[in-house]
This record gives C-alpha cells, structure tokens and sequence, in this order.
C-alpha cells in the first residue's frame, strides 16, 4: 500500500459518520474526521477509500500495525465462537491462562498479574494493589502525567485542565517532573502510599526522564519501603526498542499497568503486593477472550519477528531524520525520542495544529500531545520506504504550511 488521497478528506461517506458521532456522543477528542474502514501493514483505509500512512498506531494500540496475518489467524480461529467475551474474573478462560503466561515472561521475576479492560483502570488496580499494602492516603506523582480520566488515576493525571477541573481528588503531593531538586526536598515521606510515573510521559508529548531523576525515585522507593508504580500504558510493548520503557534507565518498578498495545489492561504487581481474594475483580477483566488472544499473539510476534530490533533501528533513523528536518526549520523547537516514541516540540500549538491537519489531508496522520507538541508512533513493523514516505509528506506539509501562514 501507498498514501493515497482520492477524495479531500473528509470525503462524503466520513462526513455522514462523523456527523452522528458528533450529534449523538458526548463531545470527544478526536483529532481530525478519519473514519477508519480497514487496514494493512502501517496504512488505514478510510470508508471514502482514501488511504493514510499511521504514524500514530492508533495512541499505540497497535503495534503490529493492521491486518497483521497475526492477528487475522486469531480472528479467524474466533469466528465460529460466540462464547467470545465472558465475565473473565468470575469463570475461567485458556486465553486467561495464556496471556498471564506470556505477560509474566516478559515482567520482572515474581510477578502477578490482573487483566482489565482499558488503561486508566490498569492505573486504578495499581494504585488500589498498593493502597492496600501500605494502608497510607497520599499518591506522590508528577505535573505533565496522564495516567487515565477514571477518577482515582484521575488525580494523578496533571496534564491538562480540562481533563481535571471540578472532579474530586484522593490525596496527591505532585512534584515537577525531571526535578532531583524537588525530590531532594521531599521532606516527610511517611504518609506516601506510592510513586506512580511515566518514565516517558505520554500524553505531555513524549517528555522523556531523565536517569538521576529515576534514579532518585528508585532510591526513595527503595529506601522508605515506597511502592513504585511505572506506568507503561502507553511506552510499553516494545514501543521504545525494549519491551518497557523503565528498562533503559536500569530500574524495576514494584507494579506496572499496561494496556494499549497488549489489547487488554493490565496491572502486574510482585507477588509480595497480592491482595485477598475480591479486592480487585471485575466482569470484563480477563474476559475479552478475543483480545487476550490476539494479546498473546502481539507478544509472540514482538519476539518472533524481532520488532523490538526493529523499532530501535527504525526509531533511530527517524529520530536522526526528524533531527535534520529541525535544523532546516526553526518552527521546530525541540527533537526527543527513544525507539518508535518520537516528540517534536513547536514553537506554537497554531503551527503544530496546521501540521497536524495539513499532513492528514495529504494522507499522513500524527498525533498531537501536550500544547505544542507531535507525537510520533508508528506500528513496530515500519520499514524504510515508509519512513521516506511519510517524511517526504511532513516535510512538504511543514513548507507549505510556514510558507502560507
Ligand atoms: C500512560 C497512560 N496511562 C493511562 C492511560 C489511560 O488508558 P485508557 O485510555 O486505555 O484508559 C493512557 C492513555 O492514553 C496513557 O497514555
């Protein structure tokens, strides 16, 4: 497949979609009018057959990009099978037993795992598994975190206003992100429940820790006995050419949440954290037979395919590049990235927002994070010739659109 624009997006058929979606359902946040019919490789075909290069592998959710033979084989073992979604805590499932095999292989030793259904109750497992091993009230996490809309990871959410303004919170202490200093004068730790961060924050714009920084909260965590929680929702799964992001700064977190690209959510959490029987449960968790098994599958290929390689080979290309596109405009402020989670930083959101809607009408889709940032996520199986063909779009779009603004 290759870009192809055969009607301006969006073409008719999108237009009607989007205008229900719009009439009908609360006001969300999508970011420009595609209306996704199919895919294949790190193309989306949208219902006016317009076809569009995936930098953004849908806020990595997938990995594998679309139509993988993967994931279709999972698809098609499934089809005759319309005991597909069950309530996963209350009877069980071989998918269960599968993918909490195939997780744990890839966790630290010791782990334990409980499936859910989204991200942000990942993060509320989390916090609910450590709450109750310290039986202490306050989260201590950082400004510029996402870590869910549900209302307890809501609070250690602090990215943007909109998401939080008049919603109670739990008791937080937040602390700048990247600040050694501010961790140094922490001074009274003994009613923190745990630490919860991104190692790479997300949402913000791909902001990337930096190592005396982790390395300070590992050393708190460790010292006063503090759980930390490494949220790796959104930079786990192979995403930064490792399977968890905490992995290139030399730590281990005590628990984890991760969803996304495993399908699923997940909270993993060392066995010394387990709580009784009932303390976390749920109807779905573990019970979207289909998505743990095309989970599992993600997994299997990761490794049997050697995207991990993959995406720290093709993220350094596209890093390098993005780099030289930033010496040539000065409208880009900023460069940063490890593996396939790439942000580039703009001078202001305006410019950033024409790119964003510039490039999609050319068939190249980004992802916006933070207030002036682009995230840059494609599926882990990009080659070359996509990368000089969506470079080929950006760089044509960020011309035309200094040259006209
Ligand atoms: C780091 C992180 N944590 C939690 C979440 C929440 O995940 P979900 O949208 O599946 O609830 C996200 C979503 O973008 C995320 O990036």
């Amino acid at each position: 497949m290759r870009i192809d624009i055969r009607v301006e997006p969006p073409g008719s058929n999108a237009r009607k979609i989007v205008s229900i979606i719009d009439n009908l359902c609360a006001k969300s946040t999508f970011t420009y009018p595609l209306v996704i019919h199919d895919g294949e490789g790190c193309y989306i075909r949208d219902v006016d057959d317009n076809i569009y290069l995936d930098f953004t592998s849908n806020i990595c959710s997938t990995p594998l990009g679309y139509s993988h033979q993967a994931v279709i084989s999972v698809l098609k073992e499934y089809s005759n099978n319309g005991a597909h979604k069950i309530a996963g805590q209350d009877f069980y499932s071989i998918e269960h037993a599968k993918l909490a095999e195939k997780i744990l292989s890839i966790v630290p030793n010791n782990f334990k795992v409980f499936f859910i259904n989204s991200g942000a109750e990942a993060v509320e497992n989390a916090i609910k598994v450590a709450y109750r091993y310290t039986k202490k009230s306050v989260g201590l996490s950082c400004i510029g975190a996402f870590h869910g809309r549900t209302l307890g990871a809501l609070t250690f959410t602090y990215s943007k206003q909109v998401h939080k303004k008049d919603y109670p919170e739990l008791p937080v202490k937040r602390i700048r992100f990247n600040s050694v200093e501010e961790l140094d004068e922490l001074k009274d730790l003994s009613n923190i429940s745990f630490i919860i961060i991104e190692v790479i924050q997300g949402e913000s714009g791909y902001n990337i820790a930096s190592k005396p920084f982790i390395d300070k909260i590992h050393k708190i965590s460790k010292e006063q006995g503090i759980p930390l929680i490494v949220d790796e929702v959104q930079s786990g799964m192979g995403r930064t050419g490792r399977w968890w992001a905490y992995q290139h700064y030399g730590i281990e977190p005590d628990i984890m949440s991760v969803a996304k690209g495993l399908q699923v959510g997940a909270t993993l959490y060392n066995k010394r954290f387990d709580p009784e029987a009932g303390a976390i449960s749920s109807t779905w968790g573990g019970g979207h037979r289909i998505d743990m098994a095309i989970g599992a599958a993600i997994i299997d290929t990761i490794e049997r395919e050697h995207l991990l390689d993959n995406a720290r080979d093709m993220g350094a290309i596209l890093l390098k590049r993005f780099k030289e596109i930033k010496d040539r405009f000065d409208v880009i402020v900023d460069v940063r990235g490890i593996g396939l989670m790439i942000g580039l930083e703009f001078v202001t959101s305006k410019i950033r927002d024409d790119i964003i809607h510039n490039s999609f009408k050319r068939g190249l889709l980004l992802l916006p994070g933070g207030s002036k940032a682009i995230r840059i996520a494609p599926p882990l199986i990009i080659g070359k010739d996509e990368i000089d063909e969506g470079l080929y779009v950006f760089e044509d779009v960020l011309k035309r659109s200094i040259l006209s603004s």
